[in-house]
């Protein structure tokens, strides 16, 4: 280069210069030290200064390991500050900035409504550097995700459990409001991107899905993502008076931890957190997580097409007169799906008797018929299940022609 001035490679010093003071200072473990370098060492730098103290993160007081993210596409890491007294793990989430810093401010929102309980204490700052923002939280050391609650096949205390998550919504609901609306048309329309995906999905499916549900409810359903749902006129164009308030917006398994003794909840990933969201909305997308993701997801039924014709058992909760039947038992020989059927059975009575009694069966259907559609196009749920979603949704759909008929 003949000592010519390069920007390229100057650049290119003074990452590597960074790198080696974050990997002598901060010692990350290698799939830490991936992100790391994918976000550039600069930039991490620079947040992890300006989040816990250039003090802190450059006397060797700070330790950096991998943190198992979820879905929103954050970098996650565990960060162990241990300076006298502060002596605990945060959890410092890194994203694009803009991204980061909505769940930074909802955070605060959360802070003026719920118990302290009940979610974790964010850091006092949140710091953004270039196009990346990032800001901490308290790691709760003993709490497990409810998914994985779930899977350990616990039953006692679940009733306690559900009781204590209705009261955390019921805070976080407050000061809601009814609102005469055409529920589908005003709340529910698919975004261009999911209406684009299920399109996508239909088409590569359609004969593999043909095989195992009728051609015409095949064809109803894709008619229904064609049309956005107007194609379902009767639904399309009811009118409901619905409740709105502050809804988590993304209450999936692994967004509630629980104490596995207590029974006390945690609420995290406020990243979603919607003022005037429709009240059934989170009990609708946790069963509908619990249906599609939960349920044999760490076994080889989750991938076995035999396990289709297992999974019908559920779609009795999906009987006008099972919706809100608190009584209602399914009973099968396989004991996960009683379990995850009998904890929905009673998801669904704390919110229709704790938390929102004005809640109507046809509601509740149009957020399940919601949440279970965009299921179909996530990444990590097997395509035994989203053809047996087919069947969920399908069955959905003749409800709520059911519901529309009555009224
Ligand atoms: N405060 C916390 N304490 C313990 N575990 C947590 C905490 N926050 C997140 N987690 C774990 O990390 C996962 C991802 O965190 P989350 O904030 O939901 O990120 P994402 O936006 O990627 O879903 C969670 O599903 C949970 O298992
Ligand atoms: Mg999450």
């Amino acid at each position: 280069m003949g000592g010519r001035f390069d920007p390229e490679s100057t650049h290119k010093n003074v990452e590597e210069e960074n790198y080696k003071i974050i990997r002598e200072l901060l010692h990350p473990d290698e799939r830490s030290a991936l992100q790391i370098k994918d976000i550039g060492s600069t930039t991490f730098i620079h947040l992890i200064d300006e989040l816990f103290g250039e003090q802190a993160s450059r006397s060797g007081y700070i330790t950096i390991s991998y943190f198992r993210p979820g879905f929103s596409g954050s970098y996650l890491f565990r960060i162990d500050v241990d300076i006298g007294k502060k002596k605990k793990p945060y959890l410092m989430k890194v994203n694009n900035d803009e991204k980061i810093k909505i769940e930074f401010d909802n955070y605060e929102k959360v802070h003026k409504i719920l118990s302290p309980e009940n979610y974790p204490q964010p850091t006092e700052n949140y710091v953004n550097y270039g196009k990346w923002g990032a800001f901490g939280i308290d790691i709760q050391q003993r709490m497990i995700t409810l998914s994985d609650y779930l899977c350990l096949g616990e039953l006692e205390g679940n009733h306690n459990m559900i009781t204590n998550l209705g009261k955390v919504l019921s805070q976080l609901y407050k000061n809601t409001s009814g609102i005469p609306t055409r529920l589908w048309k005003e709340y529910y329309q698919f975004s261009s991107k999911i209406n684009l995906q299920l399109l996508a999905f239909f088409e590569d499916k359609k004969t593999l899905l043909q095989e195992f549900t009728e051609k015409e409810k095949i064809e109803e359903l894709e008619n229904f993502v064609f049309t956005n749902g107007k194609n379902l006129r009767s639904n399309y164009e009811n009118r409901y008076t619905i409740y709105v308030g502050n809804i988590h917006g993304d209450l999936n398994a692994r967004n509630v931890l629980v104490y596995p003794e207590s029974k006390q909840i945690v609420l995290i990933d406020y990243a979603n957190m919607d003022v005037m969201g429709h009240l059934t909305r989170d009990i609708a997308k946790l069963e509908t997580d619990l249906i599609f993701s939960v349920l044999h997801s760490n076994s080889k039924k989750f991938y076995d097409w035999n396990s289709i014709a297992i999974w019908e058992a559920v779609l009795n909760l999906l009987d006008l007169k099972n919706i809100f039947n608190f009584n209602f038992k399914i009973t099968t020989s396989d004991t996960e799906i009683e379990k995850i059927s009998n904890f929905i059975v009673v998801l669904r009575k704390s919110l229709k008797e704790d938390i929102y009694p004005h809640l109507s069966v046809g509601e509740y259907l149009n957020s399940l018929l919601y949440y279970s559609f965009n299921y179909l196009v996530y990444p990590d749920i097997s395509i035994q299940k989203k053809v047996f979603g087919t069947k969920w949704l399908s069955q959905i759909i003749t409800q709520l022609k059911n519901v529309s008929a009555k009224t």
